[in-house]
């Protein structure tokens, strides 16, 4: 079952975000993602120490989930964000790692008996599932960890020093960040949903991180100012969009299709846009966001056209 953002047709709706109508995805974009996505693999290989490395398991564990696939989505932004601002994916792959490691960590606890008790990820049985609960709590923690240690090895820019770039990842991750996000999603559960309630749980849990990966991206390649609020803003509305699209997905789509259990999120109670919004309208709010994603990236020109893509591919995926 594939499960990464290559190929695949335009939605009649990405086709009108897009503007032109019914063409097929750009060739340019598949290849751009396949040779990324080979850097970027490689390189999440070298962040972790190997298995045989002591303690074994955990070390295993870390391995399991961070090089189980996926879509690599943040990694992938924050070299676009990179190439928009001028540089290169090569230059963003400290802070690509990073950000897929933090990415890695949060689905495994999120994946935990006591948040969303999941059993299967990416295909595979959860963390939890093949090491047990202890080992999965202790694999997170040292991705979270490593992760900084990996961002930590960035080439000092005249711009930005490491420490911002640490504490930029730091401040989306934390308590005000990610973990606002998931807090509220648990605090949400059952709850009748509300619109504020909703765009908060979704702008923390999931689009902290995408912005985070976007402004690294562009901190990395020593971007400026007004360039690192753009790709802010392009990741704030990506963000709501992704989010919204997981929803659906969640609610439309199959467990072999998804790589994770389908219907959770109406079983759990969780607070959702198709809760609020129904199915359609959510639809409708995932393009609107991706529209606005896509009219935050017109200070870049045509250097933008890979997170301009990468957008509108999102709004097609099934997984
Ligand atoms: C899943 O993220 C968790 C959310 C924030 C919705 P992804 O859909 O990016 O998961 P992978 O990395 O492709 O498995
Ligand atoms: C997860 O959101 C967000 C984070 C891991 C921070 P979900 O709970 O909706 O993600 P899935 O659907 O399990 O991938
Ligand atoms: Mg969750
Ligand atoms: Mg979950
Ligand atoms: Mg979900």
């Amino acid at each position: 079952m594939k499960r990464n953002l290559s190929g695949g047709r335009l939605s009649p709706a990405a086709a009108s975000a897009r503007g032109s109508r019914g063409r097929s995805p750009s060739k340019a974009l598949d290849a751009w993602i396949k040779r990324t996505c080979a850097l970027i693999e490689k390189s999440l290989r070298g962040s972790v120490p190997a298995t045989k490395t002591k303690p074994a398991t955990i070390h295993r564990a870390m391995r399991y989930s961070l090089l189980s696939g996926g879509k690599r989505l943040r990694p992938l932004l924050c070299c676009a964000a990179s190439e928009a601002c001028g540089g290169t994916a090569r230059l963003a792959l400290p802070a690509a790692c990073a950000v897929e490691m933090v990415h890695a960590y949060s689905l495994i606890h999120d994946d935990l008996p006591c948040m969303d008790d999941d059993k299967l990820r990416r295909g595979k049985p959860t963390s939890h599932i093949v090491f047990g609960e202890g080992m999965a709590v202790l694999a997170g923690d040292a991705l979270l960890t490593e992760a900084f240690a990996v961002l930590a090895k960035i080439k000092p820019r005249s711009r930005y020093t490491a420490a911002e770039l640490v504490t930029e990842l730091a401040r989306a991750a934390g308590s005000r960040g990610l973990i606002a996000g998931q807090v509220a999603d648990l605090e949400a559960e059952g709850r009748k949903p509300t619109e504020p309630a909703l765009y908060f749980i979704h702008a923390a849990k999931t689009g902290m991180l995408l912005r985070a990966a976007l402004k690294l991206g562009g901190m990395s390649t020593d971007a400026t100012a007004a360039q690192v609020v753009a790709l802010d803003r392009f990741g704030f509305a990506l963000g709501l969009a992704f989010q919204i699209q997981d929803d659906i997905l969640d609610a439309t789509q199959s467990a072999k299709k998804l790589g994770k259990t389908a219907g959770k999120d109406a079983a759990a109670g969780k607070m959702t846009f198709p809760a609020l919004f129904g199915l359609e309208k959510s639809r409708v709010l995932a393009e609107q966001w991706t529209e606005e994603a896509i009219a935050s990236l017109h200070s870049f020109g045509p250097r933008s056209a890979t997170l301009r893509h990468l957008a509108l591919r999102l709004l097609q995926r099934d997984s």
